[in-house]
């Protein structure tokens, strides 16, 4: 991990994980999720850890062979600007590569965020419907006003099964 101070999540870091994500979706269209929906999916999530437990968090969902979403971002207040967010990312973006996702997208209101990090623009009806299912609950539904990005990981999956596409 390029940070040091990035790992993987654990058990522990649920409540910091679930009060980060209360506290952005108050301000900031962030999905709120609940303790709950955070173990579920707790081993998607990477968090920043200076030794005084998780202050930012980060979750890459894999939603296909050949795409996977970040999702639940958020960095503590006090320590934006440090660099902490890109590196979240970017160890997301490291595991898909690992994981052989070639794709890897994200919808946000942090656009020029994503497009430092080699993300580009993509209307939303490029991406499947199928990933839609969360948007019921997030805020603003249905007056979307995020915008959808899209990274090419540079990865291929090494297979030669025939995969459906998600449509
Ligand atoms: C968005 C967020 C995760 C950024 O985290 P951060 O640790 O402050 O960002 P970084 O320090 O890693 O910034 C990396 C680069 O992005 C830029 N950047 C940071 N926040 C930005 C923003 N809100 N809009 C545009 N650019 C931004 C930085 O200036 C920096 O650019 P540089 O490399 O040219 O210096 C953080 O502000 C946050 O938690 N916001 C609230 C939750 C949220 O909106 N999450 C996004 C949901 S998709």
């Amino acid at each position: 991990m390029a940070n040091a101070h990035i790992r993987k999540a654990g058990l522990a870091d649920v409540p910091a994980i679930h009060g980060l994500i209360q506290e952005a979706s108050k301000t900031v269209p962030v999905i709120p999720r609940s303790q709950f929906e955070i173990y579920s999916m707790l081993r998607d999530f990477f968090v920043f850890d200076e030794g005084r437990g998780c202050q930012a968090c980060c979750a890459l969902h894999i939603t296909w062979h050949d795409l996977a979403e970040v999702k639940s971002l958020v960095v503590d207040e006090s320590l934006r600007g440090r660099g902490i967010g890109r590196d979240l990312v970017q160890a997301c973006l490291d595991e898909a590569r690992t994981l052989q996702v070639s794709q890897v997208f994200a919808l946000t209101n942090v656009t020029d965020f994503f497009l430092k990090m080699g993300f580009s623009r993509t209307e939303k009806e490029n991406l499947p419907q199928k990933i839609w299912g969360e948007c019921v609950r997030c805020p603003k539904f249905p007056n979307c006003d995020e915008t959808a990005v899209i990274l090419d990981t540079g990865a291929t999956l090494d297979t030669d099964i025939p995969l459906p596409r998600l449509t």
